[in-house]
């Protein structure tokens, strides 16, 4: 029908029917997968909910402070909670539901545990708030009309690549000795972390050019309960017991964030073994000092000012009525339906480009120097 309307008009018509068209093509681009989301709009002012998980690395606790402000600068109210340290998942459901009971209009969470939330997010759902699942996918559950997050799989290929890189800049041939971490199992970046990491670090494990010095490659055996330093160092403590007695050398270390990274060369260190090549994640101020410092060998830039601006953009868009812009309707499949996200791109950071990959950032640009 497209086609014998546009035959039938003038030339500058047609132009005007083209962007109309593509306007109405980009938006169900938007929508995909989230029909529920969007649409009606709300009053400005409205009250939005953050619910964040316990403090486990600082980007978490820049993120409160970030919303805190971003969304009173836009003219809405927020209500920002963490969850606490120990009854993490309890908490975060209460927050959520205190959240839907107050009349928040989207509620953005960072899940404590991806899989325990399905009851609230629907709760959120019947009373029409949208919900956004922030850094870490929320799993099992239709009620997710957006992620955000920078891309994940693309942060552990990242790890993977810097490990082999750091390891052949110290010794250029192989085979090389590592032990691998993952994060904890109730959050769902873990195992993408992990897989993207996988992705590079395997076919060399295949061909024997890397050994899995403790012979620990499953995901299971390699977690990190609860992202919490004491469990990874605990770990290595017992794998350098175990598998790395009398002149035995450890070449690289997987770890999937700095925390655990610092935890990892701490039991190292006790141990007084040289100091291996160890991968993180979340540019933390100890780490990138440890870096410059030549210790932990690299981390991952995910500038949580700029993860928190994105996020609050899509609620004004959410607040006027609007379709929030999505660049990834494909990878973050929920176990129920495909989520549409709005993916960052993660930034490898060694002693090398540290100066230049902080220089716009006011708390790290100064350990560079
Ligand atoms: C975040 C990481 C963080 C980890 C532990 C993950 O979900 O993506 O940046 O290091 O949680 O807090």
């Amino acid at each position: 029908m497209r086609r014998t309307l546009i035959k039938s008009i003038t030339a500058v018509g047609a132009a005007a029917l083209l962007t109309l068209a593509t306007a109405c093509s980009n938006e169900r681009e938007g929508s995909s997968g989230s029909d529920s989301a969007g649409g009606k709009g709300f009053s400005k002012g409205s009250l939005i909910g953050v619910a964040l998980p316990a403090k486990t690395s600082e980007n978490w606790v820049l993120a409160g402070d970030l919303f805190t402000n971003g969304l009173k600068d836009a003219g809405f109210k927020a209500d920002v909670q963490y969850a606490g340290a120990s009854t993490t998942v309890a908490d975060q459901q209460a927050q959520i539901s205190s959240m839907v009971t107050k009349g928040a209009k989207v509620i953005v969470i960072g899940a404590t545990d991806a899989s325990q939330l399905a009851t609230q997010v629907k709760q959120a759902k019947d009373e029409g708030a949208t919900v956004i699942a922030y850094d870490r996918l929320i799993t099992n559950t239709p009620d997710v009309d957006y992620y955000i997050a920078f891309d994940n799989f693309k942060v552990g290929e990242l790890q993977g690549q810097a490990l082999i890189d750091g390891m052949k800049a110290k010794k250029p041939k192989g085979p090389w000795t590592i032990e691998l971490f993952s994060g904890s199992p109730d959050d769902n970046n873990s195992k993408v972390f992990f897989e993207g990491a996988m992705k590079v670090l395997k076919p060399l494990i295949d061909k024997g050019d890397i050994v899995v010095g403790s012979g620990q490659k499953d995901i299971k055996q390699t977690a990190t309960q609860g992202w919490k330093a004491e469990n990874a160092q605990q770990r290595m403590d017992s794998l350098l017991t175990s598998a790395y007695s009398g002149k035995k050398t450890l070449d690289g270390v997987l770890s999937p964030n700095d925390t655990l990274a610092r935890a990892i060369l701490t039991s190292v260190k006790g141990a007084g073994k040289p100091v291996p090549v160890v991968t993180g994640q979340d540019s933390e101020v100890e780490s990138v000092k440890s870096i410059m410092a030549g210790v932990q060998y690299s981390t991952i830039n995910k500038d949580t000012r700029k993860l928190v601006a994105e996020t609050v953009n899509m609620i004004k868009s959410l607040q006027k009525g609007d379709k929030p812009t999505v660049n990834d309707t494909k990878s973050y499949n929920n176990g129920d339906k495909v989520v549409p996200a709005y993916l960052l791109p993660p930034v490898i950071v060694t002693k090398k480009n540290a100066a230049e990959a902080y220089a716009n950032d006011p708390k790290l640009a100064p350990l560079t120097k």
